[in-house]
């Protein structure tokens, strides 16, 4: 590693100014056939029930598609409503609380549901940046073109539509909330590329763009009073007779109970997957990424759109081991830190999409065998001292301050020497299917944030995450008020669980016990 290290240092200032072609079109197909994990023979399992039966899934996460419901063996009295509300929000993150601002708008009574804490989520670990074309030289037309392109073209163009329009509103609605988002002296926004953007549209506050954003959403949520339930989960969705949207069943991880919301629109917020460890990759995802929306929106008949698209974000850390696969973000590439081999050489543009980039990492590290040792792997090197060298001293301190805590806890100083980094599973680019007022094929269930599939295609870019969960937050609380004015609901029921085990049955799947709730790292071993 020492050795290799001072070969980026002997090689840095012949690499300062160098200009590096982006791959062409046909290259980046390639890298991307034999190299990303997507693309693996091995990883995934065709599905054989629900909604999307015939299609591919990573194995993991069919285990508990085609789980065993947490209820199946159990006794319920529906009649027995401990919570009757018009939206239910399932999910404490910042899709969740959007939506329930927004439906608190509408007039509608609402409850919060999440398995952790209020702010437990993605969004607080969302480091680099929000997109938005709100400048001279964009517009949203641009915007859409970049993410189409880097979604490989298979965006729902009606989703991407309203993602992109809405980004300059985004950023006012959360400027206004009161987000501290960066800005120059004169007050302009401070923006920044990301991998596949044509105009800087990056909008950020340092590298802690997520928690400032969920900093202020939460507070939000509790300013106006809306309840929130912590530390209880959703395990499954209740219909009525008709076959309408009509609450939850959830877990009371306190008392230890089932508890039985009635509400007359649901809205899925409940985050990505990371935590299920696809194909044995760390994770940047916070600990209950564990896929449980899919799971239950699936068993209640709700298609999946792309789900065996998953987002490996190129720069996870690979040393040290305490925060192995936690996020390194991309920004810090914006900023002028390059990817290296364990020659010191150059291999791709730093802003290359990320599928792109993550396929061109685990290339050098096995087919051109120049990677790193590093713990019980390989990695390559992030050069970080390069960012001083062309912005000056001081400014990874302003840009990335997160980034430099992270590190120097452990005693490396990111100014000074270069940092070790690996693909790490960050997004699952597929989930729920859903139409622009965010509303499934399910009637009265809606869908915010990264639970939802077809808004960036099969590959998201970069700060398009951070825009989703307030774009469609917002439209699925607004939506979800308007509709709960006219739903009545019939007799709560879970017919559809029990339909879904027959269907299992028959067709000899025996997944685990899903939704997961909890990933599990003990290896079978008792640790109570
Ligand atoms: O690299 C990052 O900061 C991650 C951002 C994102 O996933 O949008």
């Amino acid at each position: 590693m020492l050795k290799s290290m001072a070969k980026v240092e002997a090689t840095r200032a012949q690499r300062l100014h160098a200009s590096i072609e982006r791959f062409t079109a046909e290259e980046k197909d390639e890298l991307l056939k034999e190299f990303h994990p997507d693309y693996s023979s091995k990883g995934f399992k065709v599905l054989e029930v629900g909604p999307n039966k015939g299609q591919k899934v990573p194995v993991e996460l069919a285990q508990l598609l085609e789980g065993k419901s947490r209820l199946q063996d159990v006794e319920l009295d529906l009649e027995k409503v401990d919570y009757d509300v018009d939206v239910l929000v399932i999910g404490g993150g910042g899709a969740g609380a959007s939506a329930a601002l927004e439906a608190h708008n509408g007039g509608a009574n609402v409850l919060v549901v999440t398995k952790l804490r209020m702010g437990d989520a993605n969004t607080m670990m969302a480091e680099g940046g929000i997109q938005a074309a709100d400048k001279g030289n964009d517009s949203p037309a641009q915007h859409y073109l970049d993410a189409f392109g880097g979604g490989h073209y298979k965006n729902i163009p009606e989703l991407l539509e309203e993602l992109v329009t809405n980004g300059p509103l985004a950023i006012d609605w959360l400027s206004k909330l009161g987000v501290m988002f960066d800005k120059e002296q004169d007050g302009t926004m401070v923006t920044t590329h990301g991998g596949g953007t044509s105009r800087k549209r990056m909008h950020a506050c340092a590298d802690y763009t997520g928690a400032e954003i969920m900093r202020v959403l939460r507070d939000e949520v509790q300013n106006r009073g809306i309840p929130v339930l912590e530390f209880s989960p959703a395990v499954e969705l209740l219909l009525d007779e008709e076959g309408k949207t009509a609450g939850a069943v959830l877990w009371d991880f306190d008392a230890q109970e089932y508890k039985v919301v009635r509400a007359k629109c649901v809205i899925m917020a409940t985050g990505g997957a990371g935590r299920l460890h696809y194909q044995g990759f760390p994770t940047s995802n916070h600990y209950g990424a564990t896929a449980d929306g899919l799971v239950m929106a699936y068993r209640a008949g709700a298609p999946l759109i792309y789900a065996d698209a998953i987002q490996y974000h190129p720069t996870g850390v690979a040393y040290p081991a305490q925060i192995y696969g936690a996020l390194v973000t991309e920004k810090v590439r914006s900023i002028g830190a390059q990817l290296v081999n364990s020659e010191g050489e150059i291999f791709m543009h730093p802003l290359e999409t990320r599928d792109v980039a993550a396929a061109s990492i685990i290339r050098e590290c096995t087919a051109r065998g120049k990677g790193v040792k590093a713990l019980d792997g390989v990695a390559l090197w992030l050069d970080t001292p390069l960012i001083e060298m062309l912005h000056g001293e001081g400014t990874i301190a302003k840009r990335i301050p997160g980034m430099l805590r992270m590190y120097a806890k452990f005693g490396i100083d990111l100014r000074k020497e270069p940092i070790l980094i690996y693909p790490t599973l960050h997004y699952q680019n597929g989930g729920i299917l859903i139409d622009k007022d965010a509303e499934t094929k399910l009637p009265g269930l809606f869908v915010a944030g990264e639970a939802v599939g077809g808004i960036h295609g099969t590959n998201r870019l970069m700060g398009n995450s951070l825009l989703d969960i307030i774009v469609f937050g917002r439209i699925a609380g607004t939506k979800a008020a308007e509709a709960a004015k006219s739903v009545k609901l019939g007799k709560l029921s879970l017919e559809h669980v029990r339909r879904y085990a027959e269907e299992e049955k028959a067709a000899g799947v025996h997944g685990e016990l899903s939704p997961k709730l909890l990933p599990v790292y003990t290896h079978g071993r008792d640790v109570r």
